[in-house]
């Protein structure tokens, strides 16, 4: 059920089944549609508690998208951390990026980014001071998209991922 603080976007295009997308916070009641499309979309698998844990903690941060029929067809999830910073050892309050997917289907259209910038104009509310996130570096699109907000690369995480791919550390100070 949508809010007057949901975010829209519209297209001119006639995509009838997706128009509008619909950006809001997630719920309890979303989890198990947010892990469909976890499960459809990338490799890395966690448990209910996991998203329920981090829903219950950083509320503000997990947002999904939905089509014009209110299925859920995107979503992302932040954890705050609480660690040096990443050019001194001064602790900072790190948001760091848990998991972001969108549907084949509904990509392409802007729905990454609309809940990449509103989750983390959301985030500002934890006092970050850096956001932080690790990328497959052979996922081009998803570098893409972090670039374009301005994420640097600031160094590589050799074999971070359970079937050993090295990760991109990305930061960006907001
Ligand atoms: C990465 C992902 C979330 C992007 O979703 P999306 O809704 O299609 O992204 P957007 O439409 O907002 O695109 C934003 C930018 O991302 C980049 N991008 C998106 N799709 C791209 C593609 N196929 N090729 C190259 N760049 C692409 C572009 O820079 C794009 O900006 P532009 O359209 O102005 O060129 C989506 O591809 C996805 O779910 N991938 C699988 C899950 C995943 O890899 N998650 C990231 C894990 S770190």
């Amino acid at each position: 059920m949508g809010t007057d603080k949901d975010t829209r976007i519209n297209y001119s295009d006639d995509f009838s089944d997706i128009k509008p997308i619909i950006v809001r916070r997630c719920t309890q009641e979303d989890l198990e549609a947010v892990i469909v499309v976890n499960e459809k979309e990338l490799p890395e698998d966690y448990p209910y508690f996991f998203y329920k844990s981090i829903l219950d903690n950083y509320p503000e941060a997990f947002l999904v998208a939905c089509n014009n029929n209110g299925k859920i067809v995107g979503y992302i999830m932040w954890r705050v951390e609480r660690t040096p910073a990443i050019h001194s050892l001064k602790l900072v309050n790190k948001g760091h990026l848990v998991s972001i997917a969108v549907l084949k289907k509904y990509r392409r259209l802007g729905v990454a980014s609309a809940i990449l910038a509103n989750s983390m104009k959301n985030l500002k509310k934890y006092k970050i001071d850096e956001f932080v996130l690790e990328v497959r570096v052979s996922n081009y699109t998803a570098i893409n998209l972090y670039k374009k907000f301005n994420f640097i690369t600031h160094s590589i995480k050799e074999k971070y991922y359970r079937d050993g791919e090295n990760a991109y550390f990305m930061t960006l100070k907001p």
